[in-house]
């Protein structure tokens, strides 16, 4: 297969590529577990199968050399006090890195390693964030509109979604008083 260059753009205000080859959808079943309000969660769920956040791939070979990459696009809004967030990873070869820039809206991306460390980062439009290689990470959207970053990382890098499927990341995003705040996960370090 001949492999040619090729282009698209993001343009403002949905930033939709104008080519891709994925468009995933993440709603609220495929988030149980993840917000620590449970009943908040249930009764939400009662009401619908919200859509919390949809990515749209490119598509490349997984493999060491490629660069995937894509947009993603977390919606606003809140479980219970917990702001709406992507299911959030670990990458299966850990030594590998990944950089965000983020398009549009207001959030943070929370991120840790498995040595315990942990850090919150601001995405604010036009601003990059590189995740160097360790570090579990994963967008929360703390603003009114859609938070869209682009992201780009190696082909061979994987996703590792138990780690944090089994007790989330040590540090939680809500809203307290109107203003977002990290909050320790009650969840965390006591197993499943
Ligand atoms: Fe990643």
């Amino acid at each position: 297969m001949l492999d040619l260059p090729y282009t698209f753009e993001l343009n403002a205000p949905g930033f939709v590529p104008t080519r891709y080859d994925n468009h995933i959808k993440r709603t609220l079943t495929s988030m149980k577990g993840q917000y620590h309000d449970i009943s908040a969660y249930e009764a939400m769920l009662a009401e619908g199968d919200a859509l919390l956040y949809e990515v749209y791939e490119l598509a490349r070979p997984h493999e060491s050399g490629e660069v995937l990459h894509g947009i993603s696009i977390v919606h606003p809004g809140k479980v219970g006090d917990e702001y709406y967030m992507t299911k959030g990873h670990f990458h299966t070869v850990l030594e590998t890195a990944e950089i965000y820039v983020c398009l549009a809206g207001q959030g943070v991306m929370v991120m840790e390693t498995p040595e315990g460390d942990w850090a919150v980062e601001a995405l604010t439009p036009g601003r990059v964030l590189y995740v160097p290689p360790r570090w579990a990470h994963r967008s929360v959207n703390t603003g009114a509109a859609d938070l869209i970053t682009f992201f780009a990382y190696p082909g061979h890098a994987g996703h590792d979604y138990g780690t944090i499927e089994q007790q989330g990341f040590r540090k939680l995003m809500v809203e307290r008083d109107g203003l977002p705040e990290i909050v320790d996960n009650p969840r965390w370090g006591k197993g499943g």
